[in-house]
């Protein structure tokens, strides 16, 4: 009998009617004075966001309500699902990314924060997508397993949301269309 044991909780939700144009239109709102930065250390073909250092909260900063609703409310979902109970989520930081042709992230977490997560403002469904690091790669050899693999990659669509613990590793793969890609992060902590 086979178990699987140790499964990683990832949220997926595709936000659609007027719950999906609330938050459009508030983010539409005020995209035109949003100002994109670089990290100093990091490569040209590396992502911009609102915030290298990671400390701000774009989400709260823009008023962007109706996006926070959203998001702790499937934030409350995934905890339910997940067996969690009695825990308020609260977005602690947020940021922008602008991710343009040929661009990339690198792999990283979020590892200081319980939940991550991301929603799709504005993407194509076949750009860069958004690949998890598989968290068993160096317990098992993988590769000789049927159907298991070191990575997996997520192509999400505009309007999509996802949630995943802080400590899971993941990038997002090169940009091979011509258009801007662009996207809100956050970092949650249950309290
Ligand atoms: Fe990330």
């Amino acid at each position: 009998m086979k178990l699987d044991i140790f499964s990683t909780p990832i949220w997926r939700t595709h936000i659609i009617g007027f719950e999906y144009s609330r938050i459009q239109n508030e983010i539409d709102q005020c995209y035109d004075n949003v100002l994109f930065e670089k990290k100093k250390e990091w490569e040209t073909n590396i992502q911009s966001l609102t915030d290298s250092t990671f400390s701000k909260n774009f989400i709260k900063d823009n008023n962007l309500k109706n996006l926070e609703k959203s998001i702790i409310k499937y934030t409350n979902d995934y905890i339910k699902e997940s067996g969690g109970n009695g825990i308020n989520p609260k977005i602690i930081s947020s940021w922008m990314t602008k991710t343009e042709y040929l661009q990339h992230s690198h792999v990283h977490d979020h590892n200081a924060f319980d939940i991550a997560g991301v929603y799709y403002y504005k993407k194509d469904f076949q750009d860069a997508g958004f690949e998890i690091i598989n968290p068993t790669s160096g317990n098992l050899a993988n590769k000789k397993i049927v159907n298991a693999s070191t990575t997996l990659t997520l192509f999400c669509k505009q309007g999509e949301l996802l949630l995943f613990p802080g400590w899971l590793l993941h990038r997002v793969k090169e940009q091979y269309i011509d258009i801007e890609r662009l996207s809100i992060s956050f970092n949650i902590n249950l309290e």
